[in-house]
């Protein structure tokens, strides 16, 4: 495979779209208008570069990868393309009609829709198409290019040849680690990762601590590499919460529940890092 499409580039769908040509691949990169294409690019550009100044690649690397870089606003340039990965926003509406878009644009009938998401059943983007045994869940971790899981999540629909073609660019074009997870809200990471982030949320909400003396708690009782808080800081409030409200709706299980807080700071629109205001402020 030489060439590959991303659709989203935001916080997930940038790294994605790196990493992808950091390995040699010709990416496509298509967002819904030119004002999110162009912080889309802004954001790779800015991750190359703070990588290559960092020395973890050389100028001649993140050179090649950047010209290996393709931006659109149009689907119809994904028509002749063997594998694309969508990286939307995780809302149900959003990302079956992106599927059902790519569904119909998508000239071979053996090209693989991976999908980024981190709640929704493959099953169901599958069904938004008329080709489910190409579909699957290719779910990689924030942030992309420093991570190096990804969990690959056929439906009941999807084919063996899809799942070993995500193993295979998972683990030997990108150099990740691969592992199966079940097509169950959360998959394997989430399903552990979110309870635990909403209790932490709930402790703060709660006054039993601050968000720094319990990142602290964990970073340095537990050697996690980041605290709860800002860790929900760097996934994005608004996307931590639309994992939960997923697990909830499949589970019915209070721990998955969105505490008050989570939604009135997300209705404040403080949704981490990226809006500049979370637990942390990250605002110069
Ligand atoms: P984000 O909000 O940073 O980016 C979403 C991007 O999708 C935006 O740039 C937006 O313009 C674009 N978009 C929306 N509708 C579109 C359309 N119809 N066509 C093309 N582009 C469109 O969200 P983020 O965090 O990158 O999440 C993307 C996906 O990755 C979600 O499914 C999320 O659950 C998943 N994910 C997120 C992680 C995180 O830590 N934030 C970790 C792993 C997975």
């Amino acid at each position: 495979m030489e060439r590959i499409g991303v659709i989203g580039c935001g916080l997930m769908g940038s790294g994605i779209a790196e990493v992808l040509a950091r390995s040699g691949l010709d990416v496509l990169v298509v967002e819904r208008d030119q004002g999110a294409l162009d912080l889309g690019r802004q954001r790779v550009n800015a991750s190359l570069t703070k990588a290559r100044a960092a020395g973890k690649i050389s100028v001649e690397d993140a050179e090649d990868a950047g010209s290996r870089l393709r931006f659109s606003t149009d689907f119809a340039e994904l028509s002749e393309f063997p594998f694309v990965i969508e990286a939307v926003a995780e809302d149900l509406a959003v990302k079956l009609d992106v599927f059902h878009r790519l569904d119909e644009t998508m000239v071979d009938r053996g090209a693989i829709l991976a999908s980024n998401t981190s709640s929704i059943p493959i099953a169901t983007l599958a069904a938004a198409t008329t080709r489910p045994e190409n579909v699957v869940g290719l779910h990689f971790f924030n942030p992309v290019p420093v991570m190096k899981l990804v969990e690959v999540t056929p439906s009941l629909l999807t084919s063996e040849a899809t799942v070993t073609a995500a193993h295979a660019l998972a683990s030997e074009q990108l150099g990740k680690t691969p592992i199966s997870s079940p097509d169950r809200a959360g998959f394997v990471v989430n399903a552990l990762l979110i309870p635990y982030l909403l209790s932490a949320i709930r402790m703060f909400e709660a006054g039993v601590a601050t968000a720094q003396d319990i990142d602290t708690g964990m970073t340095l009782g537990c050697a996690h590499p980041m605290g709860p808080l800002a860790l929900v800081d760097l996934i994005g409030l608004d996307t931590t919460a639309a994992v939960a409200e997923s697990l909830y709706a499949e589970f019915r299980e209070i721990h998955f529940a969105t505490p008050p807080l989570l939604a009135r700071m997300i209705a404040a629109g403080q949704l981490g890092r990226k809006s500049g205001q979370g637990f942390y402020s990250y605002r110069q």
